[in-house]
């Protein structure tokens, strides 16, 4: 029986190993990870993380051939193959490259470890988003601490998308695996191949070199959020000049050169991998030399603060320029819906813009506890992407936040509402009801596109939905830059 084991049991490590469980009965797979509340959580009822489907998953192999670990080193020792899931955040610290590059200690630390408790030839497969040429140091790591063990080294990044994890790794677009070009190499890969084979068309599984395959994966992030940019960039223009962002971003879809994914208007682009990678992208680039290339992929970045702020800005001057002491009502802090990932979440911006102006906030999340938003919202930049049993854990709260578990309570006597997570629910809300419990003149301000402003705005709301034509109590505000 081919044994697996995955470093790193998170977003990406859990659904994934579960997934391959489930398709490959012949294959026992261990997640192991260093944080003990994270791996009881993965054996009890309640997962650690949220994700449609998962329960189902790992309920069918859990025992059988999937188990959750913290015995690291026992797993990692027994396994054929070893992926490594770990976070791979922006360096924080100071030093060379912080603020940008990509912080490979904890990489570094379990590849150290491989070696040292390696008996047997391994594969190991690096799953974590990692700067190009990573593999080459991690490979140098592990052949010079081998003690003769032989190890291949793979990159194999992954494209699941929170919130769709399950459905992403059941049918994926494709599977990457990048592998050296020697009859080793090309035998690793086949390895990982076979693996993927269970479920995934021949067709969809593409091999390329180390470095492609690394590259590839910063690409893609890049190109999402770049097309997210566009749009938001796109959205501004429209408020100014009275078109639709909606309508502009349709039209713009049908055209079957660029297609219609990822042209939908927002508060900003949140999600764990998105700024980092850009970032560690921007480095590379830097450097390389290549400062146009790295100053092209940075405005991404750029226009990404700009909505957020743009966002904040418009809350603050369409309500007489104020909102200190003013009850704000936050709905959604996930930086998607179907996940309880807050981890660049643009709610973070714009809860802490409006605490700047001294408003209350009222958070109500479905999926987002009171200590994570708590946790946000005091959390320097950056601190998000490391291990949370690695942190202090800050003694100090927001005084003026409440978390509520219920959208009525949230709204309840608020003077405006921001909509920062597209969760369905918030789209059949009974906006009357709100508006009847709430001050006015009672504003919406809509950073997902998901409400009808004619039908709020006929109840008696002041709407602003991102790239709308404004009304006209907010085109008589002053202007947002
Ligand atoms: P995460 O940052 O949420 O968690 C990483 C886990 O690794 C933590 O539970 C931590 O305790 C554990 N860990 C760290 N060092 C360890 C060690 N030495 N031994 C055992 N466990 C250790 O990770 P997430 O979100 O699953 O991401 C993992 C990697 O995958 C990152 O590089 C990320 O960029 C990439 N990625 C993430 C995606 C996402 O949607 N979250 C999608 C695609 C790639």
């Amino acid at each position: 029986m081919v044994k697996i084991c995955c470093i790193g049991a998170s977003y990406v490590g859990g659904p994934t190993m579960a997934v391959i469980a489930l398709k490959c009965p012949s294959i026992e797979v261990a997640v192991v990870d260093i944080s003990v509340p994270r791996i009881n959580a993965w054996n009890s009822y309640q997962l650690p993380i949220y994700e449609p489907g998962l329960d189902a998953v790992v309920k069918q192999c859990r025992g059988k051939n999937l188990f959750f670990s913290t015995d690291v080193e026992k797993h990692v020792r027994e396994a054929d193959i070893v992926f490594v899931s770990v976070n791979t955040p922006t360096k924080t610290t100071r030093g060379l490259g912080a603020g940008k590059a990509a912080d490979l200690t904890y990489w570094e630390s379990a590849a150290r470890m491989i070696a040292d408790v390696s008996k047997s030839d391994k594969i190991v497969v690096e799953k974590s988003t990692v700067p190009v040429k990573t593999t080459e140091a991690i490979e140098k790591i592990l052949t010079h601490n081998s003690k003769g063990i032989k190890f291949q080294i793979l990159s194999n990044p992954e494209f699941l998308a929170e919130g769709t994890a399950i459905q992403d790794l059941f049918n994926p677009d494709r599977v990457l695996i990048g592998g050296r070009e020697t009859p080793e190499g090309n035998k690793a890969v086949q390895a990982l191949k076979d693996v993927y084979a269970h479920w995934v068309p021949e067709d969809r599984i593409l091999t390329t070199n180390l470095w492609s395959a690394e590259l590839s994966k910063l690409a893609v992030n890049a190109f999402l959020a770049q097309r997210i940019s566009s749009v938001n960039a796109m959205s501004a223009l429209c408020e100014a000049t009275g078109a639709d962002v909606t309508q502009v971003s349709y039209a713009v879809s049908k055209d079957t050169r660029i297609g219609p994914k990822f042209l939908n208007a927002s508060v900003g682009f949140g999600r764990s991998c998105f700024q980092k990678d850009i970032l560690n992208l921007v480095y590379i680039c830097e450097c390389n030399g290549l400062l146009e290339v790295a100053e092209y992929w940075k405005q991404v970045i750029k226009i990404n603060e700009y909505q957020k702020n743009r966002f904040a800005n418009r809350v603050v001057s369409s309500m007489f320029n104020t909102v200190s002491n003013k009850k704000i009502a936050i709905l959604g802090f996930a930086f998607k819906k179907d996940t309880g990932d807050t981890r660049e979440t643009p709610a973070i911006d714009v809860c802490k813009g409006l605490l700047g102006d001294k408003a209350r906030l009222s958070i109500f999340d479905p999926q987002v506890t009171v200590d994570q938003i708590q946790r946000d919202l005091t959390m320097k930049k950056f601190d998000w992407d490391h291990p949370l049993h690695l942190q202090p854990i800050s003694p100090t709260t927001v005084k003026q936040v409440t978390c509520v578990w219920d959208a009525y309570e949230a709204t309840k006597d608020a003077h405006g509402i921001c909509i920062l997570t597209e969760w369905d629910e918030f789209k059949n809300l009974d906006f009357k009801r709100i508006y009847d419990n709430m001050q006015k003149p009672a504003f919406v301000f809509d950073g997902r596109n998901i409400v009808n402003v004619d039908q709020l705005r006929e109840i008696g709301f002041i709407v602003y939905s991102i790239g709308k034509p404004l009304d006209a109590w907010l085109k008589d505000m002053p202007a947002v830059a």
